[in-house]
């Protein structure tokens, strides 16, 4: 029987045990974790997201506020506001939603986000540590949460061959680093790789991040392997909108081991690995010991191996 890994009951689980240590950040130290969330476009998807994130972080006691910006801001004002955070001691996580207008260079706004306040581990530094496996970095949420529930299917990934297909900043690059963390031998394939079919067929996991849908056809997919499907993909079936992942879902449950569904899968994970964030951010800021909060999480993703 093929598990279908139920990624919001998975992060549901991780949200309520993080809403139980909030509470106790809040009654023992008197610490109130906040994120602010900057939407600087009117795309109907980042709107999605960022209330999505906005409703999940009050629901377990994070305060938390969307501060939209008109689109034709300059990118001084834009950096402006995000200095005025960074000063602000109140504020623990900024995350500025992605794509930001074309007249705006996302990389310098990206790195005008105080290091210990990026919640996206999109920093450069936080980037850097990553690569390097060091401690206590800040680390992309959506890779982060991959790897989570790649884990909860198998412990120990020593050895196993993984392909990634995608090479975003986002997904494809910082989930390379968090696999190779684990030992796994990994290939990254993108749009200009050839036979892509031939590099999954060795694979014992296959973390899809490429934006195409139904692109991973299940003739690629070894028996017995693990399938992420990171994508999210709107499609107009019959007049009608719906959400589709990169995986041809219904033919490669056939033959992997494990699969997300989309929607439901990994899109909930990077929720709660933003909160997950957020918090840690908050206990690194404040010196709090955060390893009651490691426990949520496998070691390997957060703490690096420094090899
Ligand atoms: N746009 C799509 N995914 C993300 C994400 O994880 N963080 C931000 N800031 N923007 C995004």
């Amino acid at each position: 029987m093929t598990i279908i890994i139920d990624g919001k009951k998975i992060a549901d689980g991780l949200c309520e045990e993080l809403s139980q240590k909030i509470s106790i950040l809040r009654r023992k130290h008197n610490i109130f974790p906040c994120l602010k969330v900057i939407l600087v476009n009117k795309n109907p998807a980042s709107q999605i997201y960022v209330r999505n994130k906005q409703k999940k972080a009050e629901s377990i006691g994070i305060n938390s506020e969307t501060i939209v910006l008109p689109d034709n801001i300059s990118e001084n004002k834009l950096i402006e506001k995000i200095n005025e955070l960074n000063d602000d001691p109140s504020v623990n996580g900024t995350l500025v939603q992605l794509p930001l207008p074309s007249h705006i260079r996302a990389g310098k706004v990206i790195n005008t986000v105080n290091v210990e306040k990026d919640v996206d581990g999109f920093h450069d530094e936080n980037v850097g540590r990553l690569v390097k496996g060091e401690r206590n970095c800040l680390v992309p949420c959506t890779p982060k949460g991959v790897l989570h529930l790649i884990k909860l299917v198998e412990t120990d990934l020593s050895g196993k061959n993984a392909v990634v297909i995608g090479r975003s900043n986002i997904v494809g690059k910082p989930m390379l680093y968090l696999l190779l963390q684990e030992n796994c031998t990994v290939t990254i394939l993108h749009s200009q790789s050839k036979n892509l079919a031939e590099y999954c067929s060795k694979a014992d996991v296959v973390v899809a991040a490429v934006g195409k849908p139904n692109f991973v056809q299940e003739s690629w997919i070894k028996e017995g392997a693990i399938v992420i499907d990171v994508g999210i993909n709107s499609v107009n079936m019959k007049g009608r909108t719906k959400l589709i992942g990169d995986v041809n879902f219904d033919r490669v449950k056939e033959k992997a081991k494990a699969i997300t569904p989309v929607p439901g899968g990994v899109g909930p994970m990077t929720i709660a690995f933003l909160m997950i964030n957020t918090v840690i951010a908050t206990c690194l800021q404040k010196k709090v010991e955060i390893s009651d909060f490691m426990s949520l999480i496998p070691v390997s993703t957060v703490q690096g191996t420094n090899r």
